[in-house]
């Protein structure tokens, strides 16, 4: 019977001691001392063993154990229900979702989509290129060698470590690139920011978007530059806008002109946008120089081609009536949000 004391007594630290969590803990100390063939059985089993006079005090002993078993099987149990309760607490399926921001398009990612969208349906294909740039692929190989004075009207920025990379101008950089691949056909729109050291104000910013183009085969004449150019302009701006070319002057085109389109506020009459001329200039084209061809080692007896380029800032001033292009960059989400939807 001393035996049997000290056994009962070790049981109850350890059960004191238990603490594997959850249901299956719980249910696993079930087994264990309450079960059928658990602990407390087969100390009941041993009574007979107990001689008899002694069997009251026994008895009363087993019962304490058992009982003081039970409560600990009822308190493990309640904890592993609290801890099913908060671990489904934690995904209440019944409460709101977190609202998830979606955000809008940047009216200037919205202009540039357009105007590419246009191109790609005439077969143009979308060429990138980097913004950082060498000397020859922004100016040299379009013809705009050192000190000629076109370079001034694309005055940039440069890496202050190494002069000789500086941030490309215009995203013709990628024209140069794209040729220098040697595969012909091209015929390619190259959307991307461009860069110049102007003074910043309502109407320029020293950095800005474009899209050019380019279409390099034989037989290409500057009758496909206006037929392409016409459709670019009926597909962006309507049936009822009148078109002109006029002469002008680019180092990488011969010959050269800039495009413009009736004013789309005063249809013509004349205003402040148009500055009373009653036109909008939107962009510059021309017949590649048959030197940049050459620099790009393209047969210029066998092969013509036609370029164009726009800024894509001045479209979507007009078309969001925006007045300040500062405002593209200044990041302010109350401005940005008002475009979702425009597409
Ligand atoms: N690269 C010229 C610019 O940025 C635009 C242009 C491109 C003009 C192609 C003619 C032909 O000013």
């Amino acid at each position: 019977m001393e035996q049997l004391l000290q056994q009962i007594e070790v049981y109850r630290r350890e059960i004191e001691a238990y603490n594997t969590n959850g249901a299956d803990g719980a249910e696993q100390f079930r087994i264990t001392y309450l079960g059928s063939k658990g602990i407390v059985k087969s100390l009941m089993g041993e009574m007979k063993q107990v001689p008899a006079e002694k069997k009251k005090e026994f008895g009363q002993i087993l019962n304490d154990f058992k009982q003081f078993t039970e409560d600990r099987y009822n308190s493990l149990k309640e904890n592993a229900a609290d801890d099913k309760q908060v671990a489904a607490s934690a995904i209440d399926l019944s409460l709101p979702g977190d609202e998830i921001p979606v955000g809008s398009r940047h009216p200037i990612s919205m202009m540039r989509n357009r105007i590419v969208s246009i191109f790609q349906r005439l077969g143009f294909s979308v060429a990138e290129g980097p913004e950082i740039e060498d000397d020859w692929h922004n100016f040299t190989a379009l013809n705009l060698p050192e000190h000629h004075p076109a370079r001034d009207m694309q005055d940039t920025f440069y890496i202050s470590t190494n002069p000789a990379w500086l941030l490309r101008t215009h995203t013709s950089n990628i024209q140069i690139r794209e040729m220098e691949k040697g595969k012909l056909p091209l015929r390619i729109v190259c959307p991307g920011r461009v860069y110049r050291n102007e003074t910043i104000s309502a109407r320029s910013h020293c950095f800005f978007h474009q899209v050019e183009g380019l279409y390099i085969d034989e037989n290409v004449s500057f009758a496909d530059l206006k037929q392409t150019l016409y459709f670019f302009v009926k597909e962006m701006y309507g049936d009822d806008v009148k078109v002109r070319f006029r002469p002008s002057y680019f180092p990488f085109t011969e010959p050269s002109a800039e495009m413009d389109i009736s004013c789309l506020l005063c249809k013509g009459a004349g205003c402040n946008v148009c500055k009373y001329t009653g036109w909008l200039e939107i962009l510059g084209c021309g017949m590649v120089h048959p030197k940049v061809l050459e620099h790009c080692n393209i047969d210029s007896e066998k092969y013509t081609g036609f370029a164009f380029g726009m800024g894509v800032e001045r479209p979507a001033l007009l078309k969001y009536g925006i007045n300040d292009i500062r405002l593209f960059s200044e990041n302010d989400v109350r401005f940005l949000k008002q475009f979702t939807g425009i597409v």
